[in-house]
């Protein structure tokens, strides 16, 4: 069977009569917890998928870019001085404008043919536009000789590079969890990104912590609900935006600064109780990154199995991002052997990641099928992260 590469690199050359200068990818994530921590300075603890965007790529004489989607059939071309908000639209928006954002941090990049196609399920909360934006951003640091890919520092600069095009270009007021993990997540462990230590120039600090879940006879089962998640809509820039007046609220640079001792103090200040709700799930988030990074070190997976779970009550009761799909699936998930489980992501949607020990994987798949039948759901898809 062709690997992605193969496809991309064929469908290439079928599309502009000569080979590819190369063909790169970069991954999706799971965030295993720490979730919307990100945009109030907090803690995230992703991974990064199997699951790729692939890109071959060759530069153009001329200052343009023609972007090819094999998965859509699509091909949409754009002068590099003419990218800006909305142009190019949708999904082209997020290749174009990690190359607007390279240049408007002054590196030398210019046109390019390339041709995308992509194994992260698009809306499922596994950060398919990250996986495509880092993937555009190696390329155009190989073909251009940029060298940022060379060690963590630069890999570093590309991901803010990826969250401002995302920001900017496509306009999704999001943090840097998605594109720090694709671009900075090694191999087999998970990445303690934490946005309150920053660098000389600003870029949040990021640990390897150990996680190899099968080496303890366990699986990390996700499960996509199938019901869509975006981070476009309204939901996502309105808790965002909670957040920062509750933040401007307490006279803090942000929700950070609240700490568990602080937060019966700070939940005083606010007669709303949406923003009370919202302070205490990022407050407590925050603790459980921390106690959550404790019980991998310890290799305690049944503690950091309730951390999963505590976190998803957190999130479907506090900062109300959960949906019936999802508190189903951890639920049933929990009552038929899991250890814990939460929806990862954005929210409203998208996958459920499960801590399930090998043999009860048949189960906790079957049991949560069972259960989407009895609601009249389509079947979710689960596959072994
Ligand atoms: C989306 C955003 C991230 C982060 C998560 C929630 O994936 O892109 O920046 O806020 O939601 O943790």
């Amino acid at each position: 069977m062709e690997t992605p590469g193969q496809s991309v690199a064929e469908a290439y050359v079928a599309m502009y009569g000569r080979p590819a200068e190369g063909v790169w990818s970069a991954p999706g994530r799971i965030n295993l917890i720490g979730e919307h921590t990100d945009y109030n300075r907090g803690m995230c603890l992703p991974i990064a998928l199997s699951q790729r965007a692939w890109l071959a790529a060759g530069r153009r004489e001329d200052d343009r870019l023609r972007l090819a989607s094999l998965d859509l059939g699509e091909t949409v071309e754009v002068a590099l001085d003419e990218i800006g908000p909305g142009n190019p639209p949708n999904w082209a928006a997020y290749l174009a404008g990690v190359v607007w954002a390279m240049r408007e941090a002054g590196l030398t990049v210019g046109g390019l043919n390339a041709v995308l196609s992509s194994q992260v399920p698009i809306g499922s909360g596994l950060s398919s536009s990250a996986a495509i934006e880092g993937c555009i951003a190696v390329a155009a640091d190989a073909l251009f000789d940029l060298g940022l890919t060379k060690d963590d520092t630069g890999r570093a600069r590309l991901a803010a590079l990826c969250q401002r095009a995302e920001n900017h270009i496509v306009g999704a007021p999001t943090g840097g969890l998605d594109q720090t993990a694709s671009l900075r997540a090694p191999a087999g462990m998970a990445l303690l990104i934490d946005f309150d230590k920053l660098d000389a120039v600003g870029l949040p600090s990021a640990r390897p912590v150990p996680f190899d879940p099968a080496a303890d006879g366990l699986i990390l089962l996700v499960i996509n609900t199938l019901a869509p998640h975006a981070n476009v809509d309204g939901q996502y820039a309105a808790r965002r935006a909670a957040c920062e007046a509750a933040a401007v609220k307490l006279g803090v640079t942000s929700l950070r600064a609240i700490d568990l001792d602080g937060l019966p103090d700070a939940l005083e200040k606010f007669q709303s109780e949406a923003q009370v709700r919202a302070v205490r799930h990022i407050v407590t988030e925050n603790a459980r990154v921390v106690e959550a990074v404790a019980a991998l070190q310890a290799r305690d997976w049944v503690s950091f199995g309730q951390l999963m779970t505590a976190a998803q009550a957190s999130q479907r009761d506090d900062y109300r991002i959960s949906c019936p799909q999802s508190d189903l699936t951890c639920e049933v998930a929990v009552a038929n052997g899991a250890l814990g489980a939460r929806q990862t992501g954005g929210g409203f949607g998208g996958c459920v990641i499960a801590l399930v020990p090998l043999p009860k994987v048949g189960d906790v798949s079957d049991a949560v099928t069972k259960a989407y039948d009895a609601q009249g759901w389509p079947h979710p898809d689960i596959f072994r992260a």
